[in-house]
């Protein structure tokens, strides 16, 4: 069945896989791709949703809104350590053509939503900015949207930006507050999952790159940096939170094992700023989360290796010339 999506990013690395999966999976019809203030500077994730767009030949198909350029209550906070100052590896592309649509986020979030009642899915896989704010706008957003799938938080687990939260959820925790309390049917990918499951090692990442598909090469020079920065900190390969959560939405069979939870944030705490309360149902609160607790990794892999095989519709990068971001991390 056709999944009617948007993409709300902040696009870097892992992003631009997750759009690779919106633009070219045979089930999704992507309706639009919204920004959100995170992983790099705006403009730049701007830009990264663009070029994803042109890699992919959907040049000029699917329009990237701008939304919001910080968090709700609080200062910008980014994840360059982890990716790069360009997101994106270093790769040299051509510009893409297409400009960004002048309609903000949150406008075409509603106007959506209001097009498609009940048939709308949300991918979000950056700060929760632009969801929380279309929540505030319409108090029936939630009701109006299909389901809407998270990447964010860590399950009883380990952190990744603080020992207590994820990066997404740390970035803007009050907007996760207000999304995870709105009513959503949610799904959500933590970083537990991930670390667990949904990481290329060395051996999965020389397949990828032998494949060598304008596309498979576009996913090696994007991934570069994401991969450095989970290797320096003792993950074995790279991680795909996002491109996971995106092919959940789409193929759910990926899931093998989920549970209901009721998952809200941390946002006073003064050592846990974005922590995640993933409470599995024993102390009396009503869940409000499904919660993937386990994938089949292997179909995971295969679907992205099948996304890769394409050829996409535009030459990026060539193998062997991208050139890492110099001194671009952030301590
Ligand atoms: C999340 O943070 C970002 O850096 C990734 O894109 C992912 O959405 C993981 O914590």
């Amino acid at each position: 069945m056709t999944v009617r999506l948007v993409i709300d990013t902040d696009t870097a690395a892992d992003d631009c896989f997750a759009l690779l999966a919106g633009l070219l999976h045979p089930q999704a019809k992507l309706e639009a791709v919204t920004v959100v203030a995170g992983n790099v500077a705006f403009d730049q994730q701007v830009t990264n949703a663009l070029l994803t767009i042109e890699v992919a030949g959907r040049g000029g198909e699917v329009p990237v809104h701008r939304g919001c350029e910080r968090p709700l209550l609080r200062e910008w906070v980014s994840a360059e350590y982890v990716h790069g100052i360009d997101g994106r590896g270093g790769g040299e592309f051509a510009g893409p053509k297409q400009t960004a649509d002048p309609e903000h986020a949150v406008d075409a979030l509603l106007r959506l939503a209001d097009r498609y009642p009940g048939e709308l899915v949300i991918v979000a896989i950056g700060p929760l900015t632009n969801i929380a704010s279309a929540v505030v706008r319409d108090r029936d957003f939630s009701r109006k949207v299909k389901a809407l799938y998270v990447m964010g938080g860590a399950n009883n687990g380990r952190g990744n930006i603080t020992a207590a939260a994820e990066f997404n959820f740390y970035v803007d925790p009050e907007a996760a507050r207000i999304v995870l309390g709105a009513g959503f049917t949610t799904t959500i990918v933590t970083w537990t999952l991930t670390v667990r499951q949904a990481v290329f090692d060395r051996v999965r990442l020389a397949e990828i790159e032998a494949l060598d598909t304008p596309l498979s090469r576009f996913f090696t020079t994007v991934n570069g940096p994401t991969l450095a920065f989970d290797e320096k900190v003792g993950i074995g390969g790279s991680t795909h939170p996002d491109a996971l959560t995106c092919l959940i939405a789409l193929e759910p069979a990926l899931v093998t094992r989920s549970a209901p939870y009721f998952v809200t944030v941390e946002t006073q705490g003064e050592l846990t700023r974005g922590y995640s309360l993933f409470d599995w149902g024993v102390f009396g609160r009503l869940a409000n989360a499904t919660v993937v607790e386990e994938i089949d990794g292997d179909a995971f892999y295969a679907a992205m290796t099948r996304l890769l095989t394409g050829s996409g519709g535009a030459s990026p990068a060539e193998p062997g010339a991208p050139s890492r971001p110099e001194g671009g991390a952030i301590q």
